[in-house]
């Protein structure tokens, strides 16, 4: 008999296919996440299941999971997950490393790039009308920005996703310095940053990127203090994950002007609505597209696939996170 597993959500059919020919699947199709007495109630009865960042796998749903072996994420941060729970019932957490690393530095630079030339400030003055309104062709003050060539680009988590924004930064000709818990010296040299420490990166930042996981120690790590250490042309892009900036905080700092701007891909609630910040231009807003391309998505579909079939055939599987 196939071990059962439930998947929370549509993911790519690359990865379904791969997963019937050893598990039966159980798949929720609705586009919203499941709720939480479904959850509940699957739970009881499969061997492994499929989450995503909006799948809270806490101790609760955890005492439930009696037949419970493998938890495998489709998504490279797990904070959804009590890992410590989990590990101590034994089960196998794993994510989908790697395959999201270009996708995800790519929307931070994209990010970058949008907040810093004001494009999205500017389709709305044309897509409006107001441009035809204003009957000002062209102008050498209209919707002037930063450039990018010999700013200086302050990464925050230095793992694959950082890095990789580092090495797109170079190509436009930047300054990178970075800051982590660990210095990470072969990345480094090979991509010629710098390491400082947190408050420098602050201070001299123009731009600064964040990538470092959501844990206890990262809940908040740009607030008030911070923001106001920061550049008041500094630009701040978050793809990483919502609560490391507190939101609060970040909306004075855009209204008051202690920073020029911000990217952000994620939120201390998903979905988010906030029309404080929403009316505020200089801030550019995707709903978390980090790893949504074609390519990524599938890759994780693939890790996904391969992380369950390698526990299927008693193997431990490739991208365990268990310590
Ligand atoms: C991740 O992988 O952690 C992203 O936030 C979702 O793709």
């Amino acid at each position: 008999m196939k071990p059962r597993v439930f998947i929370t959500r549509q993911i790519p059919e690359n990865g379904i296919k791969m997963i019937e020919r050893y598990y039966e699947i159980d798949l929720w199709k609705d586009q919203r996440e499941p709720p939480k007495d479904v959850l509940l109630e699957k739970i009881t009865d499969v061997d492994a299941i499929v989450t995503l960042v909006t799948d809270k796998v806490d101790k609760e749903l955890l005492d439930n999971a009696s037949k419970l072996r493998i938890i495998t994420q489709y998504a490279v941060g797990y904070d959804n997950i009590d890992l410590e729970e989990a590990t101590k019932r034994g089960i196998y957490v794993t994510n989908t490393p790697g395959v999201l690393t270009d996708a995800t530095a790519d929307l931070a630079f994209a990010l970058l790039l949008t907040s810093a030339r004001r494009v999205v400030e500017a389709d709305q003055f044309v897509r409006s009308g107001e441009w035809k309104r204003s009957a000002v062709g062209w102008h050498p003050l209209m919707f002037l920005g930063y450039g990018l060539k010999g700013k200086t680009l302050g990464i925050i988590g230095f793992g694959r996703i950082g890095q990789a924004v580092a090495r797109r930064a170079k190509g436009f000709g930047m300054k990178i310095i970075y800051y982590s818990r660990r210095r990470k010296l072969k990345a480094e040299k090979e991509i010629g940053a710098e390491y400082v420490d947190f408050e420098t990166l602050l201070e001299e930042s123009d731009f600064i990127s964040l990538h470092v996981p959501f844990t206890d120690e990262t809940h908040h790590m740009i607030g008030e203090k911070e923001l106001k250490i920061m550049k008041p042309t500094a630009i701040l892009i978050n793809t990483a994950r919502g609560p490391v900036v507190d939101t609060k905080a970040l909306i004075k700092a855009l209204q008051e002007g202690w920073i020029a701007g911000a990217g952000l891909d994620v939120f201390e609630e998903e979905p988010y609505y906030n029309e404080e910040l929403f009316k505020l231009k200089n801030v550019v807003l995707a709903p978390h597209l980090g790893s949504a391309t074609h390519e990524a998505r599938e890759g994780m579909a693939e890790l996904v696939a391969k992380n369950l079939i390698a526990f299927a055939k008693g193997e431990i599987p490739p991208n365990l996170v268990n310590k």
